[in-house]
């Protein structure tokens, strides 16, 4: 098996790299894949989250690996050799791990929040990917009712010239609220509109994945 690497990356802090890492990885395993992750951030928030599903026992299990510095790369290719999907949550600050991160991504996922600063602060991201010639998708996080802003925004992030997700992640609560159990909101709320929106965004990665 020769599974891909999905990388969430964005240089800007507190964008919801971990949140998606964990609710994409139960979104995914639901639909039958196998699905690792690699928690490479030292803050090591997803770890937390997975040390408190382990503790639960909480089905289907997934994995993770913790790892910094240049083992990174070994964890993630050994990984590969073994699950569908590997998806790896990497540090808010371009480190070396996280440039390994992108030079090994099938695809890189870069979640922005709808706000102009969030905006300004994805180039640098776009600009790594594109040195090391990835496929990018992004995913507008958080967006809240105001649509009119978020449409304005969404024209103004087509013209960093990445490819935008069609399914976009709404501002909840229960995002937050099941990842404090260890779960993601498929399992906690699975006929929510999160829940909804998480496997709209599964399904759309699934899709846009390279094939071979
Ligand atoms: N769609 C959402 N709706 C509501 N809250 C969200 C959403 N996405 C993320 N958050 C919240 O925003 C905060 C930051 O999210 P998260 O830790 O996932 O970001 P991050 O990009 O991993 O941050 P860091 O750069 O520090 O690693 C968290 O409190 C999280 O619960
Ligand atoms: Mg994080």
């Amino acid at each position: 098996m020769a599974g891909k690497v999905l990388t969430m990356a964005q240089q800007k802090g507190g964008a919801g790299k971990t949140t998606l890492v964990a609710q994409l990885a139960v979104a995914l395993a639901a639909n039958g894949r196998a699905v690792a992750m690699v928690d490479i951030d030292p803050q090591g928030s997803l770890s937390q989250w997975f040390s408190i599903r382990n503790g639960a026992g909480v089905i289907p299990s997934l994995h993770l690996t913790s790892v910094t510095g240049w083992r990174a790369q070994a964890a993630v290719e050994k990984l590969k050799a073994s699950h569908d999907l590997v998806l790896v949550d990497s540090a808010p600050h371009a480190e070396i791990e996280a440039k390994i991160a992108v030079r090994l991504a099938d695809l890189i996922i870069v979640p922005v929040q709808p706000s102009p600063l969030d905006l300004w602060a994805t180039e640098p991201t776009l600009a790594l990917a594109r040195s090391e010639k990835r496929k990018v998708l992004i995913v507008i996080n958080r967006v809240q009712t105001r649509m009119k802003l978020a449409e304005t925004l969404t024209a103004r992030i087509a013209d960093l010239g990445a490819d935008i997700a069609e399914a976009t992640i709404g501002n909840r609560t229960s995002f937050a609220a099941s990842m404090m159990d260890g779960r993601g909101v498929i399992e906690t709320a699975p006929k929510g509109k999160a829940a909804m929106e998480m496997l709209a965004l599964a399904d759309e990665i699934t899709r846009r994945l390279p094939r071979g």
